[in-house]
């Protein structure tokens, strides 16, 4: 589940195995491809009494009619967007590439601080969350190599310096579509082969999942903050003690388990991977082993998976389609099925948001950001036009929305941060 009103998503991922088996071009390609996938209708559109969404006025939006722009700090590992990371108020934009880090203050747009990050040799990941001591708390994701991953935990002034050395945890980051984060802000999911719970304010604390025998991909904690959920390759899901580290049970979860979310409510917990399948059991007391609930026909990995706010739909993203399952009507009733299908570049569904109470909807799709409009039946999207080039395999995007200035936007696979102006809640 996400916590407050501007949705982080961290996303970057550089483990081979993060893939599904499609021919991936050569790293650093730029390729032009045909948007008409994403900008005609789409095999399914959404669709509101029958009738195909209709663009908002003036959209679809493309590249170069943002407000603002930052690129990237000049990146070497050229299949990498990011990493990157939006404070959760919305002051700091943080951009590295795999050795340094650059912090912007997005309201002057200047450079607070630009350093390189000690040891460093393929930073792959970032997120920020307030500090429980106030300022935030950066942590970066190094990947060594696939046996020896670590994390850096860094303090960040509401200015934007970083004051202190990092701490240092082994340990590697969880999935982008992961929720590392407890609600209270005090602890995170990472993994080194088994999951590991560290806090935020203790640098000594660690709880280990010991019951990993493969890498930890997902993680989703409960709003109480008593349950943490994982899913990792071992194709199951798994219910942990959060404070104690105690295994609770496990949940099939399919071939390769990518994502793992409880509703808001803790009534559900959803399941998405490889075999193309969203599972939803019941948690607490209720658990069967049974899913109460599926839907599937994705044309590959489920990536992203979704609870609505107040849980009564969830929506699950493959390629180049999302799933809105309904709880109440036991069905799925909307589908957006562009033409890419399975395996093409750059089409996979990514960051899926709900927004405004959960009458909108946003992810990420073909080098864009879109979002549907639930009640009024439109869509919007902002993202390259016909001929801005992009680096295929860089679908590490990342969304964020910061309601205080009314701007969207995030991480495009051009290596540059864009923000637009929509309210997401009016
Ligand atoms: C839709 O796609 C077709 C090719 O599939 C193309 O000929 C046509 O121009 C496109 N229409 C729009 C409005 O982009
Ligand atoms: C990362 O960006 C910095 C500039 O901010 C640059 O000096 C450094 O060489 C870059 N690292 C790599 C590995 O390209
Ligand atoms: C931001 O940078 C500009 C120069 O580029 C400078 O004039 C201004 O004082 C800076 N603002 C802050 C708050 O540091
Ligand atoms: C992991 O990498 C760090 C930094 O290079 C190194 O100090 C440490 O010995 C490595 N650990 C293992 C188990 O390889
Ligand atoms: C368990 O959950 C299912 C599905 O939500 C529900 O139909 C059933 O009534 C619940 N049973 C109990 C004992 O709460």
């Amino acid at each position: 589940m996400t916590a407050g009103t501007l949705l982080v998503f961290s996303t970057i991922i550089s483990s081979s195995l993060s893939f599904p088996t499609t021919a991936w071009p050569a790293k650093g390609e730029a390729r032009k491809l045909s948007t008409h996938a994403a900008v005609n209708a789409s095999f399914f559109d959404w669709q509101k009494d029958g009738q195909p969404a209709q663009w908002a006025n003036s959209y679809p939006k493309t590249w170069d009619s943002e407000i603002v722009k930052y690129t990237q700090p000049s990146p070497s590992y050229l299949t990498t967007a990011g990493p990157g990371s939006v404070t959760p108020d919305g002051n700091l934009l943080i951009m590295g590439n795999t050795t340094n880090i650059r912090i912007t203050d997005l309201a002057t747009g200047n450079t607070t601080a630009d350093f390189a990050v000690e040891g460093a040799e393929l930073m792959n990941r970032m997120r920020s969350i307030t500090a429980p001591s106030g300022g935030y708390s950066l942590i970066v994701t190094f990947q060594l190599d696939y046996e020896n991953k670590t994390l850096q935990e860094y303090t960040l002034s509401l200015s934007g310096i970083p004051s202190s050395t990092p701490i240092s945890r082994e340990g590697g980051s969880t999935a982008f579509e992961a929720h590392p984060f407890s609600n209270d802000g005090r602890y995170f999911a990472a993994h080194r082969d088994e999951g590991r719970i560290y806090s935020l304010s203790d640098p000594d604390y660690a709880l280990t999942l010991s019951r990993y025998t493969f890498d930890l991909i997902g993680a989703d904690w409960s709003s109480d903050g008593a349950t943490i959920a994982t899913a990792g390759f071992d194709g199951v899901g798994k219910l942990w003690d959060a404070h104690t580290g105690t295994f609770i049970r496990d949940i099939y979860a399919g071939v390769n388990a990518w994502n793992v979310q409880f509703s808001l409510d803790g009534k559900h917990i959803a399941t998405g991977g490889e075999d193309q399948t969203v599972r939803i059991y019941t948690t607490g007391g209720n658990f069967t082993s049974e899913p109460i609930a599926t839907f599937d026909g994705f044309p590959d990995w489920v990536r992203s998976l979704e609870w609505s706010p107040k849980g009564d739909f969830l929506a699950g993203g493959g390629w180049d389609q999302v799933q809105v399952y309904s709880m109440a009507e036991e069905r799925v009733v909307q589908k957006r099925e562009g033409e890419a299908g399975s395996g093409q570049d750059a089409s996979e569904v990514k960051d899926l948001v709900w927004l405004d109470g959960g009458r909108k909807i946003a992810y990420r799709v073909f080098a864009g950001l879109e979002v549907y409009n639930f009640d009024a039946n439109l869509k919007y999207r902002w993202g390259r036009g016909e001929e801005d080039d992009f680096v295929v395999g860089v679908d590490y995007v990342q969304t964020w929305f910061l309601p205080e200035k009314g701007w969207a936007g995030g991480f495009d696979p051009d290596h540059a941060v864009r923000f637009w102006e929509f309210d997401a809640e009016a």
